[in-house]
């Protein structure tokens, strides 16, 4: 047995090396700059929460299965966060004061939740949430769906690639209560069992309904009206309809080409009242949604007397890359160095260092080896680490105020004053286009 401890991450989290760092931070920048287009600010909070939020609203599934939790020393029980739209709502409240509604924000935050690792589900996942404040109006939707499309369109992607399902809570209570007939006390059961519905099927669910006491009746009602697609709203009440801002964006024939209704998208969170989506990889390799969210007309309300509806939704970093990786739209990383300045004796570093730190003035990105090695071996090294240019630092070109700048892609090599070092660096790596 080694003595050593473990080098991997605790189960179902994740290290990023620089490589796997840059694909990330290129592919996230892509996403804020969508999200800012549209006039969203960034804000952060804490990692640990009171356990009281999730317990108050949020899924049972994450209170009872997936918290990590812990009590601190002043015996207060605390959460890793394993969402953040509770620590919205809560910030929101906080702020309502000085805040100007609608407001509009985003945020990036970690979030662990205690799964079984496995396909597109980890214990510490990233998620992108966008959230809007103060709004009761479908324009908050439409909003949204043309959001999405532009995010998705600014990773590449093509709107075959994907499919954005959305319902609406209202209307998916009415169904269950006008249409199929349930009593209204088993509408929250029944409404777990319209979200398994795609996972397990309606036969291995038979025994789930009779036993929430569901009429073989009811089921088989049931599973013709959530087969029926957009048909299934010419059954519904019109005071239900009339309710729903979903309603209202199938109309507009526009928005309406954004979304595709589906009677079987529930979410699973007790916070959200009408609209819920989830945006969903068309890929069959990649069967778990990319995003989820939903409109949560009475969260605020956990934390403060003013009536601020919240709408939003988080797109996981898990399925987003699976996504990614599927369709080919991952990009490639980008190299962390620009130039390598090798000095070629123990009393030329300091030299090399001058010519670096130029370089970097002029805005291009330079190291200098800590140690000194031959300069062959130096050259591939630069080469690896992907620079586009070597800046050799020699006895018989320094006692002429000169260094050497190479070209590693093209091997062209030129001898140039110090001070002009930086401004021709520059210069090359504008015609390299990094
Ligand atoms: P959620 O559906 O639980 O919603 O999570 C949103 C997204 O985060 C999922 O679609 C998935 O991509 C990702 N995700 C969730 N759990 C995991 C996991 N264990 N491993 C990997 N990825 C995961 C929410 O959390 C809501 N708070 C979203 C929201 C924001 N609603 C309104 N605003």
């Amino acid at each position: 047995m080694s003595n050593f401890l473990p080098t991997a991450p605790y189960r179902g989290t994740r290290d990023f090396l620089p490589a796997e760092m840059s694909v990330r931070t290129q592919v996230f920048h892509a996403l804020y700059e969508v999200i800012e287009r549209y006039g969203y600010g960034r804000y952060d909070g804490p990692i640990l929460e009171p356990v009281e939020m999730y317990e108050a609203k949020s899924s049972r599934e994450i209170v009872e299965q997936q918290l990590y939790t812990m009590t601190d020393r002043g015996g207060r029980r605390l959460a890793l966060r394993p969402e953040m739209t509770p620590s919205v709502a809560r910030i929101i409240a906080g702020n309502a004061g000085s805040l100007q509604f609608p407001v509009r924000w985003y945020s990036h935050p970690n979030c662990h939740r205690y799964e079984r690792p496995q396909r597109g589900r980890v214990r510490e996942h990233w998620q992108v949430n966008v959230d809007v404040f103060g709004s009761d109006s479908a324009a908050a939707e439409i909003e949204f769906f043309e959001l999405i499309h532009d995010m998705m369109a600014g990773l590449g992607a093509t709107p075959d690639m994907w499919v954005l399902r959305v319902n609406d809570r209202v209307l998916l209570d009415s169904m269950l209560t006008d249409v199929v007939g349930v009593p209204a006390e088993q509408v929250r059961a029944v409404s777990g069992l319209v979200d398994r519905w795609e996972k397990y099927g309606a036969d291995k669910l038979a025994e789930d309904a009779a036993e929430i006491g569901v009429s073989d009746k009811q089921f088989a009602r049931l599973g013709e009206v959530l087969a029926a697609g957009t048909a299934v709203l010419d059954e519904i009440p019109d005071e239900a309809k009339a309710q729903s801002r979903l309603v209202e964006v199938l109309r507009d024939s526009a928005a309406s080409e954004l979304i595709t209704y589906d009677p079987l998208i529930v979410r699973g969170f007790d916070y959200y009242t009408s609209t819920v989506f989830e945006v969903f990889d068309q890929h069959p390799d990649n069967r778990r949604s990319l995003f989820g969210g939903g409109r949560y007309e009475n969260l605020v309300g956990l934390y403060s007397a003013q009536r601020i509806p919240g709408f939003g939704f988080g797109m996981g970093d898990v399925t987003l890359f699976d996504f990614l990786d599927t369709h080919g739209l991952t990009p490639e990383p980008r190299s962390d160095v620009d130039v390598v300045v090798i000095p070629l004796a123990e009393e030329l570093f300091g030299v090399a260092r001058r010519v670096a730190r130029s370089t970097r003035a002029a805005g291009v990105r330079a190291t200098t080896p800590l140690d000194l090695r031959k300069l062959g071996k130096e050259i591939q090294r630069a080469v690896k680490s992907g620079a586009f240019a070597v800046v050799i630092v020699g006895p018989d070109e320094v006692n002429d105020g000169q260094v050497i700048v190479r070209d590693l892609a093209t091997g062209d090599q030129r001898n140039l004053e110090i001070d002009r070092v930086g401004p021709a660096v520059a210069e090359m790596r504008d015609t390299h286009g990094k």
